[in-house]
């Protein structure tokens, strides 16, 4: 099957198809290490292994606009990563890079020690796209299925979830829809979850439930974020990561956001 551009990100709804014809991709996900955890001992294994990804050397062009020269950005399990940058200085492009939608002129993309083309064939990367993720003729419940068997109980205990679980997506209005959605990317069974504006169009109160659960799940996965809710942003990141003229600039503190111009100096 063939699947290109913006289909990329119903690659889960894919799957569940697939599965359900007796495609081999169930096997794939049982033998993923990370499904076969045992439940008490994530930990000592993490140890151990200590999950992670990076990408280095990003490099990527759209017709003769250099969007992203040489970015590198790494994320391991128990950390969370915020992404900032001013609009339109590839962040969604380097998400949906390291998820596997578009493909670079170059880039090097290593997940658990192995190298990847594509981070979705990890079978452990979730993406939240900066638009829809969950086609309208879904159902809560069946999203839930597909995507979150490891945590569909801690779901089904919130009450969103529970109260809209026979709803279509396309019934839903457009907050509820992203809350949803970035409640079904946070708990979804891969160790590692990009969340492209999580925080857009969510009341906040809703916000601040969104950093609860990203606290709660960081101990066994990894988030990067971008959003243009900065302050929502570095208060849930441990580390920041800015995007500027093509690379990538750590960030300690709210001067360097001034020095790169990500945010104004104060007048006198
Ligand atoms: N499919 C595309 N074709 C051509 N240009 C694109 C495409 N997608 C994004 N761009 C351009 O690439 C730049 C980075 O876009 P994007 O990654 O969406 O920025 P950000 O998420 O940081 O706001 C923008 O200038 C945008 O116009
Ligand atoms: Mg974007």
């Amino acid at each position: 099957m063939l699947l290109s551009g913006n289909l990329l990100y119903f690659l889960p709804f894919y799957s569940l198809f697939l599965q359900k014809h007796g495609n081999r991709l169930q096997v794939h996900l049982e033998k993923s290490y990370f499904l076969r955890l045992p439940k008490f001992l994530p930990h000592a294994i993490d140890d151990l292994f200590m999950p992670e990804f990076f990408v280095d050397s990003v490099n990527h062009w759209f017709g003769d606009r250099e969007i992203l020269s040489n970015v590198y950005i790494n994320c391991k399990s128990g950390e969370v990563v915020g992404l900032l940058g001013r609009n339109g200085c590839g962040k969604s492009t380097l998400l949906k890079i390291i998820f596997g939608s578009i493909i670079p002129k170059f880039k090097y993309l290593k997940i658990d020690e192995k190298i990847y083309q594509k981070g979705y064939l990890s079978k452990n990367l979730t993406y939240l796209p900066q638009n829809n993720l969950v086609p309208g003729h879904i159902s809560v419940s069946t999203a839930v299925d597909l995507l979150c068997k490891r945590y569909k109980p801690q779901l089904l205990e919130m009450e969103i979830v529970r109260k809209f679980l026979q709803v279509k997506f396309r019934e839903l209005s457009g907050g509820e829809q992203r809350y949803l959605e970035v409640l079904l990317c946070m708990y979804s069974d891969s160790r590692f979850v990009l969340l492209d504006e999580p925080f857009s169009q969510l009341a906040p109160i809703v916000v601040e439930e969104i950093k609860w659960h990203i606290n709660q799940l960081k101990t066994d996965k990894g988030f990067i974020l971008t959003d243009h809710n900065f302050q929502s942003l570095l208060d849930v990141a441990d580390r920041t990561v800015l995007l500027h003229n093509g690379c990538n600039y750590t960030i300690r503190n709210r001067e360097d956001l001034i020095l790169h111009g990500y945010l104004p100096a104060a007048k006198d």
